[in-house]
Formats: C-alpha cells, sequence, structure tokens
C-alpha cells in the first residue's frame, strides 16, 4: 500500500548541528524584515522561526510546513496555549512535495534548508514533485527582491547546488551572497 513519505521522528534545536533556523531568524532580523511573508521548510519541534518571528515585533507572517506528525502535534500545543501566534504562526503537516501552487500567496523569503535530505523513490509512488520541480514552484511564487535560501551545512547540501543551479538557469534570480550557514538567492525586480 503506499503511503505518504512523512517523517517519523521529531527534531529538536541543536545550534551545533543544525544552526539554519537560527541563521534564517539572525538574517531576517539583520535586514529589519518586516510585515515580510515567509515560507519555511521543515518547522522542528521548536518552531523557532514562527515562533520568534511572532515575538519580535516584525509583523512577519510565517507559513511552516513539516512532514513530522510529532512536530505538528507540538504546533497544535503551542498554538492552544498561545492563541496570538496564530495571527502570524501558520504550521501544516504534508508533504512539501505536493504543494499546489494555487494555495500559495507570494512570498518575500523562502527557507529550503532540506532540499535533497527527504525525497525518495517513496515520493514517486504517489507522483510526488522532485526537488527541482518544488523548487522552481516556490521561486514561481517569490516577490521579484525576494529571496530563496539554502543551508550549506546540509548533508545534501551537493543536491541542494544542483538545485540552485538550475534555479538560476531556468528563473530570474542571481546569487546574493552567503549569511553564515545560509546560501542566499535573489529574484530580479522586473
Ligand atoms: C532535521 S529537521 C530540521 C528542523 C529545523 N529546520 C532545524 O534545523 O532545526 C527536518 C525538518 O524537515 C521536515 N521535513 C522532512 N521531510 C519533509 C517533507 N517531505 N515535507 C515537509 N517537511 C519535511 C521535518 O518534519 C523536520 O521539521
Amino acid at each position: 500500500m503506499t503511503k505518504l513519505n512523512y517523517w517519523d521522528a521529531t527534531w529538536s534545536l541543536d545550534e551545533a548541528q543544525c544552526p539554519c533556523d537560527l541563521h534564517f531568524v539572525e538574517y531576517l532580523a539583520q535586514k529589519g524584515a518586516s510585515n515580510a511573508v515567509i515560507f519555511h521548510f521543515g518547522t522542528g519541534n521548536h518552531h523557532i522561526v514562527g515562533l520568534k518571528m511572532a515575538e519580535n515585533g516584525s509583523n512577519c507572517a510565517v507559513l511552516g510546513i513539516t512532514a513530522s506528525p510529532q512536530e505538528y502535534d507540538d504546533y497544535v500545543e503551542l498554538l492552544i496555549k498561545n492563541p496570538r501566534l496564530g495571527h502570524t504562526y501558520k504550521a501544516y503537516f504534508g508533504d512539501i512535495y505536493q504543494l499546489d501552487a494555487r494555495l500559495l500567496p507570494e512570498f518575500d523569503y523562502v527557507s529550503l534548508f532540506h532540499v535533497g535530505e527527504f525525497r525518495t523513490p517513496d515520493n514517486d509512488a504517489y507522483g510526488a514533485l522532485t526537488d527541482l520541480e518544488m523548487t522552481l514552484m516556490l521561486a514561481d511564487r517569490t516577490k521579484p527582491g525576494g529571496e530563496i535560501l539554502f543551508f550549506t551545512g546540509s548533508f545534501a547540501y551537493d543536491k541542494a547546488q544542483a538545485v540552485g543551479k538550475q534555479l538560476l538557469e531556468q528563473r530570474p534570480f542571481e546569487p546574493a551572497g552567503v549569511y553564515k550557514s545560509l546560501q542566499i538567492f535573489r529574484k530580479r525586480s522586473r
């Protein structure tokens, strides 16, 4: 029987091994991001991106995705205890490789820190998008001047680099430097 390729695990914040979410929050603060629309791949059970952006007065809206039932349960619990969080932070459970462009707003920032880490032939069994197709879909939903960010510390960074190369060839994006562990690509303004 075909099953969703979900993540039967949970991830706590671990700055030494996986600082990407912390670097992302710092980067957004350094840029003075306010009222920005953010897509975040991989919430972790800590939900730090949604939480920090709700706490810091930036009024940024965060749409996070997790494929971990446990992490999604943690979001539900967080929201019940802290209903104000729900104004700006929405997390949902699903496979990022089943994104539907019709349901996506236009984003200022898209974090794709885990590109290539979890996509396997199990996703093919139900016709899921590839890493590149998913990235290009989000690239098309990125505003001019908006950014897509990859994590250079990912164990699948070689795959992210290959996707990044295609992003530059197939869409109007340009490299925009690095911030700590994050590689940034910016969409050209019209
Ligand atoms: C190693 S954890 C990292 C969490 C967080 N970004 C951090 O660095 O602390 C990987 C994250 O990717 C999510 N994930 C894995 N496969 C996914 C998929 N197919 N679609 C959406 N999220 C997925 C997991 O649910 C988890 O939140």
